[in-house]
């Protein structure tokens, strides 16, 4: 079921015009992989080669995360993954608030038919749409518990690729989130995040917002 409402989403994303990267994209790119899956990895927006095949994370940074997601022993099949944004920016500029906005309510609805226990988030963009004002220096790697669901945010594997001392933190929160899934497969509930959350929390824009409370970290 969820499957058959995902692809009637994707049609939907298919001719969205809500965003001037309608104007300039070859095509959306709206997410790939089963509902439900344990796992949703929300990455930043589409570059060259996700505009050009409409799948999430198929150039040379998809290629790291499908390594990582195999040393945590997972799949790529086995996960889902999509982006805070459905086109590409030109030239692969970040996103704006306004771009990330509009697509604000497609993620939401592609997280409720998903139904991940564990959401992770690659990137700044990503991680400030549940923690905004966060450093992802700080947090990457910590799993909190966020309207029911644990958010670990990780590093893009992208910063990874240009940045080399990155890649043994982005290998251990893989690990980490390897952990915690066999651990918990029935959600061993740590405490709630108190403040308000979820992709519609804050557009990634919007950093100057103090973040709230945080619940004791994983
Ligand atoms: N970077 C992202 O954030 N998403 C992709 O799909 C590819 C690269």
């Amino acid at each position: 079921m969820s499957d058959r409402e995902l692809t009637a989403l994707y049609e939907e994303i298919a001719d969205c015009p809500n965003c001037a990267l309608a104007r300039t994209r070859t095509q959306t790119v709206p997410g790939t992989g089963p509902a439900p899956a344990d796992v949703m990895c929300i990455g930043e927006a589409p570059g060259a080669r996700e505009d050009e095949l409409g799948q999430p994370f198929v150039g040379p940074a998809g290629r790291l995360l499908d390594e990582l997601l195999g040393a945590a022993g997972l799949s790529r099949e086995s996960v889902y993954i999509a982006n805070i944004v459905k086109c590409r920016p030109p030239g692969n500029r970040d996103p704006g608030p306004e771009e990330i906005a509009a697509c604000r309510g497609y993620l939401e609805r592609q997280i409720a038919l998903v139904d991940p226990k564990v959401i992770v988030t690659l990137g700044r963009f990503s991680m400030a749409a549940w923690f905004p004002g966060e450093s992802i220096g700080r947090i990457h790697g910590r799993a909190r518990r966020v309207d029911g669901r644990l958010v670990m945010p990780m590093y893009h594997p992208a910063a990874a690729l240009h940045r080399g001392d990155l890649r043994p933190a982005l290998v251990a929160d893989f690990q980490k989130l390897a952990e915690l899934l066999a651990q918990a497969p029935g959600g061993g509930p740590p405490p709630e995040h108190s403040g308000e959350a979820g992709p519609a929390a804050a557009p990634a824009g919007a950093a100057a917002s103090p973040a709230p409370p945080q619940a004791p970290l994983l």
